[in-house]
């Protein structure tokens, strides 16, 4: 591979990527880890600054963005929804606190050297794939680098720390089962982008992958299709299972957690259907990661979950908190995942 391939890309899906190019963020990732561990100086983005622009709540991405822009000698700039203009589409302005991404973007990149977005549901009028049509706004018009810090459809950021802590913890991930299953939380309305990440990423490290949820919380096809096309040209396999017990048997890691409903949401409906939302959602109740459950996984299988939890809902506490759970790992993972990005993009 070319080394002079990364300036200014865009990190909006690993998808844009190929095997081999995440195989070197991975690289990148591990050589800061042991830097930031050792306490080595890594200035990789001396006097550069990020704009992270948050049109949602977060806790891991914020800190894991900041911290890592600090320890790379930079400065990440806040940009509270709060206190900035909502993002319109070309054409697309209201009267009031709006402003086309056209030109947010194109005055922020004469400032800095990336931006990074986070933009899904309430930000955007509970239209669902708007987020995504945001950030790739933001890359249409941006002469630095955006980076996805979690849309409607994906959010590849929380997936390349997935990968490196399943790594970490498996080693070669060939013939290794991964199931990402939904599981039930009070909250309905959360985004697919979890899920449809780490499908995406693990079927691009070729691994044996099943999908398991309820009938009505299907992912979305175009995604399904890249996940088959990376089985196909990768290796692995792919297949979707409606019952939990099943998929589980034999894996090597559970990803358990909820996401929504999508036949409910603008465009595919009105107005966002509450009331079938929830409905759907108390059906399938028992749709929980417990140890019962773990149990008929591998003994050595681990349970994954991007954080926040529902705890009591998606998982039960002695999961979550048990010899098997890699939560904290992948949560620390994130600043040194991100870390690698910033550096190959806006190096
Ligand atoms: N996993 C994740 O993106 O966490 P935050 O919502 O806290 O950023």
């Amino acid at each position: 591979m070319k080394t002079d391939t990364w300036k200014n890309r865009h990190w909006i899906t690993t998808l844009d990527y190929t095997r081999e190019e995440l195989e070197t963020i991975l690289s990148v990732a591990e050589e800061l880890k042991q830097s930031f561990l050792l306490g080595k100086p890594h200035d990789l983005l001396f006097r550069k600054t990020l704009f992270m622009i948050f049109y949602n709540a977060s806790l891991r991405t914020r800190n894991s963005f900041e911290a890592g822009m600090t320890q790379l000698g930079g400065h990440a700039h806040f940009l509270d929804q709060a206190k900035i203009y909502s993002p319109a589409l070309s054409g697309q302005q209201e009267a009031r606190h709006s402003e086309e991404i056209a030109d947010t973007a194109r005055t922020l990149d004469r400032m800095g050297h990336g931006i990074s977005i986070r933009c899904f549901g309430d930000a955007v009028g509970w239209q669902w794939g708007m987020g995504h049509r945001v950030v790739k706004e933001f890359a249409r018009w941006s002469s630095v680098p955006i980076i996805n810090m979690e849309d409607d459809w994906y959010h590849p950021c929380q997936a390349m720390a997935d990968i490196m802590t399943v790594r970490e913890k498996l080693g070669d991930l060939s013939g290794r089962k991964l199931v990402m299953s939904w599981a039930y939380a009070p909250d309905t309305k959360k985004p697919l982008s979890v899920a449809h990440s780490m499908l995406a990423v693990a079927s691009q490290f070729g691994m044996e992958l099943v999908l398991a949820h309820p009938e009505g919380y299907d992912l979305h096809p175009e995604v399904l299709q890249k996940v088959q096309a990376n089985v196909d040209h990768y290796g692995g396999s792919f297949r979707i299972s409606h019952d939990m017990d099943e998929a589980y048997r034999g894996a090597d890691v559970i990803y358990a957690k909820s996401w929504t409903a999508r036949q409910f949401w603008p465009p595919i409906t009105d107005k966002l259907e509450e009331a079938a939302l929830d409905a759907l959602a108390e059906a399938n109740k028992d749709w929980i990661c417990d140890s019962r459950r773990m149990g008929l996984a591998k003994k050595t299988a681990i349970y994954m979950h991007c954080l926040p939890c529902n705890r009591d809902f998606e998982v039960t506490r002695d999961v979550i908190d048990g010899a098997q759970s890699v939560v904290f790992d992948q949560a620390e993972n994130r600043l040194h995942a991100q870390k690698a990005i910033m550096s190959l993009l806006m190096g």
